[in-house]
């Protein structure tokens, strides 16, 4: 049974850290968590490794509703995910983050080799930008009427009504959903990995065994419509890591968000005696690498990434592991349903290995989508764990406890079902193995059947009612706790605390390959109850607090103005560097709030009219949740006068006002030191 030992590493895709880990983040850690505990379990030596995915838009936007930095967000969000994957017994060997001086070193090192492998191209491309923002404005932060249907509020890139296609542009009315502001068409340079280069590369690559057919069928037919360049830059303002020789210019999430692979592992091999970053990533190394993903991230798992690593000198990984959605009750997860369960929410109510249990009964190796049917969830559960495993020993160990003190029967006998016991083993392993999780759990159902029968047909309970027959009480007993530490070791990668307290009642460390070690003659020690059935007020309970969630998130959401973002995005690093020529560019001047008032419709605007000392100006100002206009007239301020007018809604403003502060009622208006007269320049 000795096999030579592989050395492996494993990795989950990293979950963006601007949200916290519900059941269909759960199903891929649960099945990497199998695989790799299986692994360790079979006695190879298996890291596995996983990452916050800390870059990007959407989580410096969050982190300014919150109201913090986004560093501040980020580590708060880590915290959140290590404690929730920790209490889903999931057991990586280092969860890092993406934001790491590892990783902008190595993908710092990884893009300077692209580059001067000549796969990089730089080109300006025209795209919608947000001139009161000062940002550029990916697809789904622009908002509009769709040009087809005439639907309102559909995003930037597509219709959800009608499933048109179009550019932010081309909508009716688009808006920012930063700011409201109309978006502008703005030209920027753009750094482009050029990807169509590995064309041939990624055909053979795509085909030699790393991939399910499944996913590699699909790659094929992009493959064969031809590759695009993809765009690996991203203009400041951006959270992530400036691109070396282009100021300015970020590395889009994607592209240092699979380097953290690497980065986390890093990290744990300067801290980790023996274990060596070359070992794992040189090209031409003999060790194993596998990613596993969901299925809608296999384009930068299976293109990109495998092109890029190529091309910078690093080995390809061993197989890229995709799986399908989790849907609850046959539907998309869905918060008003109560349905879009978090990992922490789950865990208030339900202990992790059910899951664990769940979720291995219904995996296999295909991208098909995986349903959490509540009601089978509680019925399987019951009847597998607790009726039929957990079943085997509470039925016998009670027996070996009171009858026995603990002794197991010296004799072993029932052989041959021990034996087909112990066989099963290597089918199973191969299930394991080639994730067809579902198929191991059959098998090892089908046994805790064949235990059950075993035990019903000798009735313990019935001999127990004899003197003469307690021999064979111990004897059956004895042969049902060897089928159950067989069975236990097989279920160890899935339930492994309920496992571990088997071990304990046992006395022995279960590993695949001590399952041929029997336990005849030994003692056991006090059995303790392994594990409870569900009940349905335990699901009822979680889905009710899923809703209130749910709720509150939304009432939350609604009062975060879009005015909050603005201001807390001030809370950004201080803006590059500029000469005194560009600060002279902007004129500000004192100005007298010769009139304010409310415009009708308007939920954030007060309409100001400004005096400059002889000219008179109109700027609609966002400051409405902060002053009542009665008591803003007559007072001085400081407006930027040369500021292009703009179109707005409720007319034109002329200018802007200048204000500080976090939002909502704290926004303050700057007011000049006494003295200061209207149309005065501020230099
Ligand atoms: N940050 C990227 C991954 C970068 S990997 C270099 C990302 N993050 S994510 O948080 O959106 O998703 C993380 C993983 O969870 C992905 O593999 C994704 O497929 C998976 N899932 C997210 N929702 C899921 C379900 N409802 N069901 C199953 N898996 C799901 O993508
Ligand atoms: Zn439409």
């Amino acid at each position: 049974m000795a096999q030579t030992q592989r050395k492996i590493l494993v990795t989950s895709a990293l979950p963006y850290a601007n949200g916290s880990i519900h059941l269909g983040h759960m199903l891929e850690h649960i099945q990497t968590d199998i695989w790799v505990r299986f692994q360790k379990m079979r006695g190879n030596i298996c890291t596995a490794v996983c990452a916050d995915d800390a870059h990007g838009t959407a989580i410096m936007i969050k982190a300014a509703q919150n109201g913090i930095t986004s560093e501040e967000l980020i580590d708060g969000v880590r915290q959140e995910h290590m404690t929730d994957f920790n209490d889903f017994l999931i057991g990586y060997d280092n969860y890092y983050s993406t934001h790491s001086d590892e990783n902008r070193e190595i993908s710092n090192s990884i893009y300077t080799a692209l580059r001067d492998n000549g796969k990089i191209a730089v080109r300006s491309i025209v795209q919608a930008y947000d001139p009161e923002k000062e940002m550029f404005l990916a697809d789904r932060f622009i908002k509009g009427t769709c040009p087809k249907c005439k639907a309102e509020d559909q995003y930037g890139d597509n219709c959800e009504v009608c499933a048109a296609t179009y550019t932010p542009m081309e909508m009716i009315n688009p808006v920012s959903v930063y700011s409201g502001a109309t978006p502008v068409e703005k030209e920027s340079e753009h750094y482009f990995f050029k990807l169509p280069d590995f064309q041939d590369f990624l055909a053979k690559w795509t085909r030699s065994g790393t991939l399910q057919d499944q996913v590699a069928n699909k790659l094929a037919e992009w493959l064969d419509s031809g590759l695009q360049e993809w765009d690996i830059s991203r203009d400041a303002p951006y959270f992530g890591f400036e691109i070396p020789d282009a100021p300015g210019k970020y590395f889009y999430v994607w592209l240092d968000a699979p380097i953290g692979y690497m980065a986390s592992f890093k990290n744990l091999c300067d801290r980790t005696e023996g274990l060596n970053f070359d070992d794992y990533w040189a090209k031409g190394s003999d060790t194993e690498l596998y990613h596993f993903i969901g299925k809608d991230i296999i384009n930068f798992h299976a293109l990109f990434w495998p092109a890029m690593l190529d091309c910078a000198g690093y080995r390809t990984p061993t197989g890229v592991n995709a799986h399908g959605y989790v849907t609850v009750d046959g539907k998309k997860m869905s918060k008003s349903r109560g349905t879009f369960i978090k990992a922490r929410t789950y865990l208030n109510h339900l202990d992790p290995q059910y899951l664990r249990y769940y979720f291995a009964a219904k995996l296999n190796a295909s991208v098909d989508d995986i349903d959490l049917n509540l009601e089978d969830f509680i019925q399987r559960v019951n009847s597998d764990v607790v009726g039929k495993v957990v079943n085997i020993a509470s039925r016998t160990a009670s027996f070996i406890n009171k009858k026995f003190d603990g002794q197991l029967s010296i004799e072993a006998s029932e052989a041959d079902m021990i034996q087909s016991f112990v066989d099963a083993g290597d089918t199973i392993a191969q299930f394991f193995e080639k994730r067809e999780y579902s198929k191991a759990i059959r098998e090892i159902m089908c046994l805790a059947d064949v235990a059950n029968t075993y035990i019903a047909d000798k009735a313990p309970w019935v001999l127990a009612k004899d003197e003469a027959t307690l021999p064979q009480v111990q004897e059956v007993c004895s042969v049902a706790l060897n089928l159950f530490s067989i069975l236990a070791t097989y279920l160890k990668p899935v339930m492994p605390n309920m496992v571990a307290d088997a071990e304990a009642f046992l006395g022995k460390e279960l590993t695949w390959d001590n399952r041929s070690e029997l336990l005849f003659g030994q003692t056991v020690n006090k059995f303790k109850p392994l594990m409870g059935r569900i009940d349905q007020k335990q699901i009822d309970a979680m889905i009710e607090e899923g809703k209130l969630e749910a709720e509150a998130e939304a009432a939350a959401k609604e009062a975060a103005t879009p005015t909050t973002v603005e201001s807390e995005l001030a809370k950004e690093p201080i803006a590059a560097q500029i000469n005194f020529d560009d600060f002279a560019k902007v004129d500000m001047r004192i100005a007298l709030i010769a009139k304010a008032e409310h415009v009708e419709k308007a939920n954030k605007l007060l309409k100001l009219t400004l005096d400059l000392g002889g000219e008179t100006r109109t700027v609609f100002s966002g400051i409405k949740s902060a002053y009542k206009p009665e008591d803003l007239e007559g007072k001085l301020t400081i407006m930027v006068a040369n500021l292009a007018p703009r179109k707005m809604k409720f007319g034109l403003s002329e200018g802007m006002v200048l204000a500080a502060g976090p939002g909502g009622e704290e926004i303050y208006l700057l007011e000049p030191h006494a003295g200061a007269k209207p149309g005065q320049r501020v230099m």
